[in-house]
């Protein structure tokens, strides 16, 4: 029966021709990709792994960010405004007492964006403070925050304390 390798043999060329195909369709697939999920276009490079140099030494302000492990507070300005939201809950919450003057024995204002930036103590600066005392309940001294509010604040302490988008500030 000759005839039958011969049957036999045109799967086999088919399975050969898919199997020739298949590269293709990888880099199809890849090509996709390039266009789409992958590599998005223009999107966000990696960023640069957090601050390898200098500064800060992760302090508290390393606590696990929501910029994302350890982010690099380096580039922080010092002047500007406060979210609203975050003046909101500093105001009812922290002003009481980091008054200008400081009252009931609080040692520092935090009336103003700039009071959060001040240094504290040799390698730190008042908000990295705020978020280890916010974080750990000391402060607010003699009264918690509401769920909400303490939320803000963490949220952004830990977001290294970037004062609000020009004209979009509270203070
Ligand atoms: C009832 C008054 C009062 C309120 C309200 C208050 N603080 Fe304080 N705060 C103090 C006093 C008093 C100290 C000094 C405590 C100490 O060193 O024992 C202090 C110290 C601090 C310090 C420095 C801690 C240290 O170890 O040096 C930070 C930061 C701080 N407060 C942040 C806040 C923040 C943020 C809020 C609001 C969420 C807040 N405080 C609310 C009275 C207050």
């Amino acid at each position: 029966m000759p005839s039958l390798p011969r049957l036999l043999a045109a799967p086999l060329a088919l399975a050969a021709l898919i199997a020739a195909l298949g590269p293709a369709c990888t880099a199809n697939v890849e090509e996709g990709c390039l266009g789409g999920e992958c590599v998005p276009p223009g999107g966000s490079p990696p960023l640069p792994p957090p601050g390898a140099g200098s500064g800060g030494s992760g302090g508290g302000g390393g606590a696990g960010g929501a910029g994302g492990g350890g982010p690099s507070c380096e580039n922080t300005t010092d002047t500007g405004d406060f979210p609203c939201d975050v003046f909101t809950a500093l105001k009812s919450n922290c002003q009481t007492c980091h008054q200008n003057p400081p009252q009931k024995g609080a040692p520092f204002s935090l009336l103003t964006y700039e009071d959060t930036q001040a240094p504290y103590g040799m390698t730190k600066q008042r908000w990295e403070r705020m978020l280890e005392v916010v974080e750990s309940g000391f402060m607010p001294l003699g009264s918690t925050l509401t769920d909400n509010d303490k939320q803000i604040l963490l949220d952004w302490l830990k977001a290294c304390a970037q004062p609000a988008a020009d004209g979009m500030g509270c203070e």
